[in-house]
């Protein structure tokens, strides 16, 4: 499946721009700057596919993706919480997130990525609330691995396996990555090309 090329397709700003329903979709959530853009280019393997940037609120748009030979839309979403960007922008996006997550008939997973280093924050479980509410299939993938030392990274899986736990349905379990070093990527590549089966 990511052997073969993924293409940027469009940029969208609103539902409208949406191109029609006829593809398997996932999607990658998370509060900005948690490495969503750059996740989706460790599992294309092309570091330029979705740009990525130290400042939080780099990704402004619904990013559409897509595989060249197999049923597969991805899409890359602007960060929800803080952001460096003016504030009717941001509640642009967050209304628009808000929209293709609980809207988006083709919606088959949503990936919310958690960063390692923390754990769930309040607006993550929000968004996990408002998944489980809508019935959206979800799996949370922690990121940046690389990042924390080996005692804070347990303490946030175990803080995030707990969060998951509490949750009205039943959710798979949490992936450990890291673009920057490639933990987790193949995992996560061969989940999703399962999901593609289902
Ligand atoms: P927005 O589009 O602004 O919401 O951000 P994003 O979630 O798309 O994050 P992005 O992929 O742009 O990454 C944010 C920053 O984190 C960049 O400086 C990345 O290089 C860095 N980063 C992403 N993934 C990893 C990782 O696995 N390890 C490390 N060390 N840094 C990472
Ligand atoms: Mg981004």
């Amino acid at each position: 499946l990511f052997a073969r090329p993924i293409v940027f397709v469009k940029g969208c700003v609103r539902l409208a721009d949406l191109p029609p329903m006829d593809r398997v979709e996932i999607a990658f959530a998370g509060r900005s700057n948690v490495g969503k853009s750059s996740l989706i280019n460790a599992l294309c393997g092309t570091s330029g596919l979705a740009r990525t940037s130290n400042t939080p609120g780099r990704t402004q748009e619904l990013n559409i993706f897509q595989s060249q030979s197999e049923n597969l839309r991805i899409v890359d979403m602007p960060g929800y919480g803080y952001a460096k960007a003016p504030e009717p922008k941001v509640r642009a996006w967050t209304q628009l997130i808000h929209q293709y997550l609980t809207g988006r008939a083709t919606l088959r997973r949503v990936y919310v990525l958690v960063d390692s280093r923390h754990g769930p924050k309040d607006n993550d479980v929000s968004v996990m609330n408002e998944l489980d509410r809508a019935a959206v299939s979800y799996q949370i993938v922690l990121t940046k691995i690389d990042k924390p030392s080996a005692k804070d990274l347990e303490k946030a899986v175990a803080a995030t396996r707990s969060a998951i736990a509490k949750r009205p349905a039943a959710h798979p379990d949490i992936v450990l990555t890291s673009s920057e070093k490639g933990d987790g990527i193949g995992q996560l590549r061969s989940e999703i090309a399962l999901l593609l089966e289902s």
